[in-house]
């Protein structure tokens, strides 16, 4: 497929309705939701009760819908402390998704806030009351010290007068009252963008900073609708005429570890990096050459950095897993976050609403080809040039993972596929499945539509195969090529199963969205794809952090990030990096 059909705009509110509803139709099959709930929850060893589950046939369009689903979750890890529930799972038509959605917005302004779940499964993720009740004391906090208030016009002069909060004389610094930010700066594909945004938030979150997005140029330009009611988290752009200009001049040249204002380089000269009114913190992949920017995850380090009221921060990491190993955050991130493996999936969700524009295009795409299909399969094919495989094994690759974990059916012997026509022996209708491919190249699509036009699928299961673009090469600066690969980040976390390439973020972001633990199709070996596991199942619905530090803290040495606490592992996918499991 190629992007004018996806441009078409033939789409009315009442075909996307009618799409919505046999979508909610397939999503809440009651053996479907009841099997997922055992297999996810009873490994846990908690207590589950169910009560007020129904699944009932909602009468008039004759739909079902699951009314008033509400799972209690008592910790028996939670060493029986007697509070009362510790979370619910949101009901599919909950379209605040569990309290994790601000209510105060216009929704006319970005349709996908409160639509988007309508569109994939409903989610069994637990959101925590406490990340409910901490997400809301940051959107007052942002709206009272976002750009446009007074406390950032002070905020702006202190930085001006080189001044930090040790060093001002004003009494809003010395009462605490003033408001410190964290700035963030683009670097590397979208998917890197969104995991570094959602690390740098959640850094924010912990520490009471407030997220701002440096963008240079129009990268982030008509991608995102704001997340934050009655404020904006855009850094207000730099004029150049202006002398109300922000002060930090050439934040888009802040890249190398070795910047004079970097926290490395303020540490490798001696200085007391708390007296300073501004950071640059590095945490590219190669923060790692030097203890002093690793430093930067060390609880020590953390206590003075509270002083300095801007860090500017550069990462194409998910550097979450690092804030997960300082001790002075786990406490507050255990509440935050019960379950440690759903840290992207419920961030992601409250952050990362597609513009109108984009959701234009995931809508109609999805309303003219996936609406229809009693299943959905994604499947995100990135390759990369340390990991060389030839396209035709890593489409063999492809076909043995999905045939062997049943997620497509193998392609029947030589039978056209017209002459089955889509029907079991019995006479039953087979099942359609839609086939979602997300790749930079058109071949995969191509192969696996040829395969299923010219052999039908087994089983009497009809495959469609679609791919919405295929554009060859990364263009991450560019307005366009970024609303195209969100929407198809969107469009695959509303699949109903999810087959990703090893180490990629597009992926991550994918899956995580979707919250469901994805098949990784397994690096190749000597250009070659492993033959007895074309895939794994992940371990995990998070992020890779794939170059965690190897700087331990407490022992200052190096040291394993994999090793040191219950929840971060080295990664599957990327044995070098480390991920929260749970
Ligand atoms: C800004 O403050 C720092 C730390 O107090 C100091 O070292 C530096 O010289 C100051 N820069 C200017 C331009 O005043
Ligand atoms: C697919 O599986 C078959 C049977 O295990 C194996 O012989 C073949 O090499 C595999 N193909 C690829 C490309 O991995």
């Amino acid at each position: 497929m190629d992007q004018k059909k996806v441009m078409r705009s033939h789409s009315s509110p009442w075909r996307g309705l009618a799409a919505r509803r046999r979508w909610c139709q397939a999503a809440a099959r009651p053996t479907t939701v009841l099997v997922i709930a055992v297999t996810v929850f009873a490994p846990l060893l908690l207590a589950v009760v169910l009560f007020g589950f129904r699944v009932t046939p909602s009468g008039a369009n004759s739909t079902w819908v699951s009314a008033g689903v509400r799972v209690v979750l008592k910790a028996v890890s939670d060493q029986g402390t007697g509070r009362g529930p510790l979370a619910t799972v949101p009901d599919p038509s909950d379209r605040l998704l569990g309290g994790l959605l601000s209510p105060d917005f216009d929704e006319s302004s970005c349709l996908s806030r409160y639509s988007a779940a309508l569109y994939r499964r409903p989610s069994l993720h637990a959101v925590s009351s406490y990340l409910v009740s901490a997400l809301h004391r940051y959107e007052s906090l942002h709206r009272r010290c976002g750009p446009g208030t007074p406390a950032y016009a002070r905020a702006v002069e202190l930085l001006r007068a080189n001044a930090s909060f040790a060093t001002s004389s004003s009494s809003a610094a010395a009462s605490g009252s003033s408001c410190s930010y964290a700035v963030w700066t683009p670097i590397e594909g979208l998917g890197n963008r969104i995991l570094s945004i959602t690390s740098t938030f959640l850094y924010a979150l912990l520490t009471d900073r407030v997220l701002l997005l440096h963008s240079s140029g129009d990268d982030l330009h008509g991608l995102f609708c704001e997340p934050f009611p009655g404020s904006t988290w855009i850094l207000p752009a730099a004029d150049k005429d202006n002398k109300d200009d922000f002060p930090i001049r050439g934040i888009e040249k802040l890249t190398d570890w070795w910047h004079h204002d970097s926290l490395g380089s303020v540490l490798r000269r001696g200085e007391d990096p708390g007296v300073a009114p501004w950071l640059y913190v590095h945490l590219r992949h190669d923060y790692t050459k030097d203890n002093r920017d690793q430093q930067f995850f060390c609880d020590d380090m953390q206590a003075k950095l509270g002083t300095v009221p801007w860090l500017v921060f550069r990462s194409d990491n998910y550097f979450v897993p690092g804030l997960f190993l300082m001790p002075r955050h786990e406490a507050e991130l255990g509440r935050m976050f019960p379950r440690r493996d759903v840290v992207f999936h419920h961030l992601g969700r409250y952050l990362f609403h597609p513009s109108n524009t984009v959701w234009g295009m995931v809508t109609r795409y999805h309303d003219s080809y996936f609406a229809k299909a009693d299943e959905r399969v994604g499947i995100q094919v990135r390759r990369f040039y340390w990991a060389p495989i030839s396209t035709d094994d890593l489409f063999g690759q492809i076909l043995n993972c999905t045939q062997r974990e049943d997620i497509l059916p193998g392609a029947a012997g030589g039978v056209p596929a017209t002459a089955k026509g889509g029907s079991t022996a019995g006479g039953q209708p087979g099942k359609q499945k839609a086939v979602l491919v997300v790749s930079l190249h058109g071949e995969y699509s191509e192969k696996l539509r040829d395969l299923y036009h010219e052999h039908g699928a087994a089983g009497g299961e009809a495959v469609s195969v679609y791919q919405p673009t295929h554009l060859g090469s990364q263009r991450s600066g560019e307005q366009q090529h970024n609303q195209k690969a969100l929407a198809e980040m969107v469009l695959l976390s509303f699949s109903d199963a999810v087959v990703t390439s090893a180490v990629s973020t597009f992926g991550y972001v994918g899956q995580g969205l979707a919250g469901l633990r994805p098949w990784v199709l397994t690096s190749p070996v000597d250009k070659k794809a492993p033959a007895d596991t074309p895939c794994r199942r992940a371990a995990t619905i998070e992020p890779c952090f794939h170059a965690p530090l190897d700087y331990d803290c407490r022992a200052k040495a190096k040291g394993d990030a994999g090793r040191r606490v219950r929840h971060i592992r080295h990664c599957d996918d990327f044995p070098r990096g480390v991920q929260l499991v749970e």
